[in-house]
């Protein structure tokens, strides 16, 4: 599947751009599944942290892979993970310690085949608007929906303050741009919105226009 036949919609962009907003308003109005590709990186990183294992220690990690079940779902128009059996709450995605490991997890190739498959098989069964680092560029290359949501570092540092969260964002940011697998680019033919200054109804508004403009082409 590669977005010619199934509706998908790529969104990426760097830690707390505005990107999940963005992309849950956006699935809501189109009626597709939201699903956000760094729940998973976040659910492997909480299992490995789970297991006793150094997110660091790389075979350690890919021993866990090896052994782990990933189940992709979907609740009210929001896709949910669970992993080795265990659903995953929003408090465990967002705990301290899993921000502070989640990418050098997500840096990992053999992590991100593994996952990018599941990201794969989900999207071949329903529309979604997928959001992460490299749905455009590496996901789903061949869709023509693709976006970048970018905001100034100072404005996504102060949001992920105003959220009363331990976020590292600088330094996710430094290794998710840097690494050799999947680096966070800007996809070529990807529609670049800054939110710094937008209001999150404009920037949804941008959105849809954009993919009006190109077509819809629903399931089935
Ligand atoms: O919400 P926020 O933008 O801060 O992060 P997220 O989307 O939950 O992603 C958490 C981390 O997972 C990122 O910092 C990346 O290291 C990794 N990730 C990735 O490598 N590729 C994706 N498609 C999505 C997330």
């Amino acid at each position: 599947m590669d977005g010619r036949d199934t509706l998908i919609i790529a969104i990426d962009g760097p830690a707390a751009s505005g990107k999940s907003t963005v992309a849950k308003r956006v699935a809501a109005a189109l009626g597709i599944v939201f699903v956000n590709s760094g729940a998973m990186y976040r659910a492997f990183t909480w299992w490995v942290l789970r297991n006793g294992a150094d997110p660091a220690d790389t075979p350690a990690v890919l021993d866990l892979l090896a052994r782990t079940d990933f189940v992709c779902g979907e609740e009210g128009g929001v896709g949910t993970v669970a992993v080795g059996g265990i659903p995953m709450t929003r408090a465990e995605l967002a705990a301290p310690e899993v921000n502070a490991g989640v990418s050098a997890i997500a840096a990992i190739l053999e992590v991100r085949e593994r996952l990018v498959a599941e990201q794969r098989r989900y999207a071949s069964e329903r529309g979604v608007v997928m959001e992460g680092r490299d749905i455009g560029s590496v996901v789903f290359p061949g869709t023509p929906h693709k976006f970048y949501i970018d905001a100034s570092p100072e404005v996504r540092e102060a949001r992920r303050r105003a959220e009363g969260i331990a976020d590292s964002i600088a330094s996710r940011d430094k290794i998710d741009s840097s690494r050799k697998a999947s680096p966070l680019v800007v996809p070529e033919d990807a529609l670049v919105v800054d939110s710094s200054e937008l209001g999150i109804d404009e920037v949804v508004a941008t959105v849809l226009e954009a993919i009006q403009a190109k077509g819809t082409p629903r399931p089935g």
